[in-house]
């Protein structure tokens, strides 16, 4: 039930809330249970703006007032965690950004779990509540792990940008990991929690760039004979499309059932999709066009 799961997260938060107002570890422990929390916050926000708002928007009485009140203040926790991301906790600034971000969190949570939530449960039908959840799971593997104040918070702008975003916040994440990589060691989502080895990372790594490195190569090569500036755009733009098929057509419309689309955009994503080769798409879900 989406309630549940977004609860747990309120406790999860909460407990490093304590553990950070303690104060008694060092410096470097700080740091990294702040960072922490911050990763847990960034990724339950934002599933909270891709689903479990635009469903309240839409379901509960009032719910645009009220929904415009909780992204108002997202956005001035973003801000806050954005400028406590950037700075050491022995900084004198960091006790002091991390207390008004506790004071400012547990007021949002609070309000969420007085009013918007219990309204939710109450306007929306059990199979659509666990289709939220659902949708909120997996919003969450996806989604970002550091604070991004600029980024859009409605959809559908949200649902692609989001994905971007969280696949560069991936990698930097299992760059920062010192000895072994993690799936994001600042945070790790359920289905991939555990740590993966460095060797495998870059066995991975060389198997995706190599090719391309390759292909870059070519084109000078090829140049005048088979390659010019129109099979370049060609390429640029087929690749683009290709793109849009797979992260907005696949993983958010087939997979995530994120929007309503008419049948001629469904079967132009479908195509679009297909185009990448990658198999076929309801191995990555259950909807199916
Ligand atoms: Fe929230
Ligand atoms: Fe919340």
């Amino acid at each position: 039930m989406t309630t549940q799961t977004q609860t747990t997260d309120h406790r999860n938060v909460e407990r490093a809330f304590a553990e950070l107002e303690r104060g008694n570890t060092s410096p470097d422990y700080r740091k990294e249970l702040a960072d922490h929390v911050i990763a847990d916050l960034v990724r339950h926000s934002v599933a909270e703006e891709q689903f479990l708002y635009p469903t309240a928007r839409d379901h509960i009485d009032g719910g645009g007032e009220m929904v415009d009140e909780e992204l108002a203040e997202h956005a001035e926790a973003e801000k806050l965690m954005k400028q406590l991301e950037g700075i050491a906790a022995t900084d004198p600034r960091f006790d002091q950004l991390l207390n008004q971000l506790i004071g400012d969190v547990r007021h949002h949570i609070n309000e969420e779990e007085s009013t918007l939530l219990p309204k939710l449960q109450s306007s929306c039908s059990p199979a659509a509540l666990r289709d939220l959840g659902h949708k909120w799971l997996l919003a969450k593997q996806a989604a970002p792990t550091r604070p991004h104040p600029s980024a859009p918070d409605t959809p559908p702008a949200n649902l692609v940008v989001d994905t971007g975003v969280g696949m560069i916040d991936k990698i930097r994440d299992d760059v920062a990991s010192p000895d072994m990589c993690t799936t994001g060691s600042r945070t790790a989502p359920p289905m991939l929690a555990g740590k993966r080895p460095r060797r495998e990372i870059v066995l991975v790594s060389v198997f995706v760039v190599v090719p391309l490195l390759a292909l870059v190569a070519a084109i000078p090569l090829a140049w005048g004979w088979g390659v010019g500036w129109t099979e370049l755009a060609l390429a640029f733009a087929l690749y683009c499309l290709s793109g849009l098929g797979v992260t907005v057509g696949f993983h958010r419309y087939f997979t995530h059932g994120a929007f309503r689309a008419r049948r001629p955009l469904r079967i132009a994503l479908a195509i679009l999709g297909s185009m990448a080769v990658q198999g076929p798409h309801h191995r990555l879900g259950r909807r199916s066009p």
